[in-house]
């Protein structure tokens, strides 16, 4: 998994996602004023990212320092007071604070977010957290705070409305900046970027029309810069539909990053609602195993939570309240990935004999990828030697465990 062409795999999640468009929206816009079911998933992500991440990678770094960089941050919270992602990760800083230093830079464009944002950091600041927030364009504050970032790990969360820094930016400015040998400890980088597809559905839209807008040349060069050449254009219009033009351009988005970086990738779509089109990709680049995997446990929490939020709030003319069926709904769900995971590992068995659970992870996974985790490779291994199938009792770290045919 460590090289581009070992790719842990593409999740397909059927989550929520934003679609503002690429309009400069503030804080007082209504997307910043209530937290949507949209915005959960990759919230949650950074919940359970985070602190594994900067715990694991930090380990090794000088004075247990980890960078995040929060490019397209936001005001920090919304109106309501629930956090944003500038929030969340202040929350994930403070609770790492005991055994490593979260040196968090947030990045916002527009005054009005921005000054949320600066009385935000102010608090934090407070508490003896390590926050800046920086006023202006990502692409303005990128070398200083890579420069900054030198020496320590790295996580930076690319999350714009519409298109974010471009693809030389981010291969050449951010991963370039970092020594090319190095994975682990100082050394470590992952970014998190939102890809949107809204915004393909949209910029490929003008490759169909024969009507000239003024900027349409503009904007086609703008997404050519984004995805690192103009090859998006001839997915587009080879696709039979944008549903597949946005699975195109994203998976060659992220084989053509990570092929440049020498990362592995996850991409998970994002939806509004199940029934709905993609609204977003989450991509997170990635040149450790362990951060992939770590990632993989962060995706399949997240998307319980975005599922939690999708249920429909109880109304009085209904006859019982949906919510209460939520977790026996869960219970099937956790049941039939063990069934599939269970009958994955006796394929393996059957194929390879003697087998480690690392080392066919994404076949083990097969069909639950980014949906099941660990405990559920533990369960289906659990289940296995119940019944007399493998002579793996299933204790012990999970990636580790030497699944044995039965003695
Ligand atoms: C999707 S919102 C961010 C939401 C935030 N990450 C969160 O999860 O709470 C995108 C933000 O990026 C800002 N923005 C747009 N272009 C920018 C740029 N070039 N540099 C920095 N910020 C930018 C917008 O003003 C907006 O507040």
């Amino acid at each position: 998994m460590h090289e581009p062409e070992a790719v842990l795999d593409d999740a397909v999640l059927d989550l929520s996602g934003e679609s503002a468009g690429e309009r400069d929206t503030d804080s007082s816009s209504p997307f910043f004023v209530s937290k949507k079911a949209a915005a959960v998933f990759k919230h949650e992500i950074l919940r359970q990212y985070v602190v594994p991440f900067a715990s694991k990678v930090g380990r090794y770094a000088p004075d247990g320092r980890v960078v995040y960089v929060d490019g397209y941050a936001g005001p920090g919270r919304y109106e309501d007071g629930t956090p944003g992602s500038p929030a969340l990760v202040l929350d994930s800083a403070a609770r790492l604070a005991d055994f490593r230093k979260l040196d968090c830079y947030f990045v916002e464009r527009n005054r009005n977010s921005y000054r949320s944002l600066s009385a935000l950091v102010a608090d934090a600041d407070e508490q003896g957290l390590a926050a800046h927030a920086l006023n202006g364009r990502v692409e303005k504050h990128l070398d200083t705070i890579l420069a900054a970032a030198h020496g320590s790990p790295l996580f930076a969360f690319l999350d714009p409305f519409g298109m974010g820094v471009s693809f030389d930016s981010l291969t050449q400015q951010v991963f370039g900046s970092r020594t090319q040998l190095g994975t682990t400890g100082a050394h470590a980088t992952e970014v998190l970027l939102n890809f949107n597809a809204n915004a393909v559905r949209r910029i490929g839209g003008l490759l169909k029309s024969t009507k000239e807008y003024p900027g349409k040349a503009a904007t086609l060069r703008a997404m050519d810069a984004t995805c690192g050449g103009d090859w998006w254009r001839q997915e587009f219009l080879d696709s039979a539909d944008n549903a597949e033009a946005v699975d195109r351009i994203t998976d060659g988005f992220a084989s053509r990053v990570g092929a440049a970086v020498r990362a592995s990738y996850w991409t998970i779509e994002v939806r509004n609602r199940a029934d709905l089109q993609v609204a977003y990709h989450l991509v997170l680049f990635s040149r450790h195993r362990d951060g992939l995997w770590l990632f993989g446990e962060a995706a399949s929490l997240a998307q319980k939570e975005w599922r939690r939020a999708c249920v429909p709030p109880a109304r009085e003319d209904m006859l019982f309240n949906p919510g209460d069926t939520f977790d026996d709904e869960e219970a099937e769900r956790d049941a039939q990935w063990i069934a599939t995971i269970r009958a994955n590992i006796e394929g393996l068995l059957d194929k390879h004999g003697d087998f480690v659970v690392d080392h066919h992870l994404g076949k083990v996974l097969a069909g639950v990828l980014g949906l099941a985790r660990g405990l559920h490779i533990r369960a289906a291994i659990k289940d296995l030697y119940k019944n007399g199938k493998t002579g793996c009792k299933g204790t012990g770290e999970v990636r580790q465990l030497h699944v044995t045919r039965p003695s």
